[in-house]
């Protein structure tokens, strides 16, 4: 695999901690990976991550800050070798979209769940959880 996309529904909370994560293992792995997040919908294109995924990220040494929000297209199916839903929601609309490079997150070392979405949260409060399955994913997904 030499290419990967993280894709959720509006690239600002869930998928830019993902494509964060990543970023660090390809870093620390040594390994020749590009990767890059978007989101199904248009919503927050152009956006800076909420700033509860920044903090988070921020806690454990990532710095997702100067990440931007943009919408998926079906170039990226072409692009990268691997699209990466965060929820079955997102699986299906890249599904609808003819996209067959598909997988979920939760595929790996999660029986398939859903990485919740944090956008309706009540504060902070989830952010971690959130992360800290993103990762379990996300080092199981680059070292299959
Ligand atoms: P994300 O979270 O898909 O993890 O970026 C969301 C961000 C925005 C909305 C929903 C989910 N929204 O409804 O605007």
């Amino acid at each position: 695999m030499k290419s990967v996309l993280f894709v959720c529904l509006g690239n600002i909370c869930r998928s830019p901690i993902a494509e964060g994560v990543a970023r660090r293992l390809i870093e620390e792995g040594g390994h020749n990976i590009t990767v890059d997040s978007a989101g199904t919908s248009h919503w927050h294109a152009g956006e800076p991550p909420c700033k509860h995924s920044v903090t988070v990220a921020h806690n454990h040494n990532i710095d997702i800050s100067k990440l931007r929000a943009r919408q998926v297209c079906k170039a990226d199916f072409r692009t990268f070798d691997l699209i990466v839903a965060l929820d079955q929601s997102n699986y299906n609309d890249l599904k609808a979209m003819g996209c067959t490079n598909l997988v979920k997150l939760g595929d790996y070392g999660h029986e398939g769940a859903d990485v919740p979405d944090p956008y309706f949260f009540d504060g902070f409060e989830g952010f971690e959880h959130v992360y800290t399955m993103i990762e379990s994913c996300v080092k199981k997904l680059l070292t299959r």
